[in-house]
């Protein structure tokens, strides 16, 4: 299918892919073709005999920079696959870029060309590659977290699952993707599945009540409890979003009562 969200991975480790996305709901997906999936070699584009990527930082130092040129041919040649489409958004993942959130996953997946996903190895690529495709096609960096990866592979393949289990028809339940962890701004409320009790720990009675307003009321609860204990972060930013939703709704009220008065 042409038209599917199309994910290109630069890499020097093409084997590391489909990895864990050939299983589970990516892979489900993939093999049904709502999405398509492929690894570039970025040795493939080195322009010497020995195959050489990178080379030794100007200024010296330790380890190995990806050198410019050969990165470059390895974009433009994922560029090539997407001829007549949309750009897709290109991606340098590093742990210099921007933390990754559902909000950027959700317009990565909104994307209808799809993601250009390079991945770094060594002491990362040549900035000035970076900075060129920046300018020329609006490259984003992307970090998974404050932490050093060995590669941006595993970023990739985080990043990649993340984006596909939000396009349509990959989930079965679309009321799923709205309803968990941060799309509400809540973490997401405690489930439980047989038996009722377990090493005499008892399931909550009112998720065996039937009584589906009550079963809402409490899983707001208890989203909101986890949420306070564990993230106060998030319950901050919840909290005054609902504040201020609440002054907007009682606002509109209130002049409409002054009216009357
Ligand atoms: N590559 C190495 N570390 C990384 C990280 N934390 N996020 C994204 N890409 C990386």
């Amino acid at each position: 299918m042409t038209s599917a969200w199309r994910a290109t991975v630069l890499t020097l480790f093409p084997e590391m892919f489909p990895g864990p996305l050939a299983h589970s709901i990516a892979g489900k997906a993939l093999a049904h073709q709502k999405w398509c999936l492929d690894a570039i070699n970025i040795r493939d584009f080195a322009k010497d005999k020995h195959n050489t990527v990178d080379d030794t930082p100007y200024g010296g130092g330790a380890g190995l920079v990806m050198m410019a040129d050969v990165v470059h041919g390895a974009l433009c040649a994922a560029e090539t696959l997407y001829e007549g489409k949309a750009s897709p958004q290109y991606i340098y993942v590093t742990p210099r870029g921007a933390p990754l959130t559902q909000a950027i996953v959700r317009t990565l997946s909104q994307n209808p060309s799809g993601i250009v996903v390079l991945c770094g190895r060594y002491e990362g690529v040549d900035d000035r590659l970076v900075e060129y495709w920046r300018e020329e096609k609006g490259l984003i960096e992307i970090s998974l977290g404050d932490y050093v990866l060995s590669g941006g592979e595993m970023a990739a393949l985080t990043l990649i699952d993340a984006c596909v289990r939000l396009l349509p028809g990959v989930l079965i339940k679309e009321e799923a993707k709205t309803s968990e962890s941060f799309e509400l701004d809540l973490l997401e409320f405690s489930q439980y599945s047989k038996p009722r009790i377990w090493q005499n720990k008892v399931v909550p009675e009112v998720l065996l009540s039937g009584d589906h307003s009550k079963i809402a009321a409490w899983r707001q609860k208890s989203a909101e409890q986890i949420t306070k204990e564990r993230r106060p972060d998030i319950w901050k930013a919840y909290d005054n979003q609902r504040a201020s939703t609440k002054r907007t709704q009682s606002g509109k009220g209130g002049s409409f009562a002054a009216k009357g008065d």
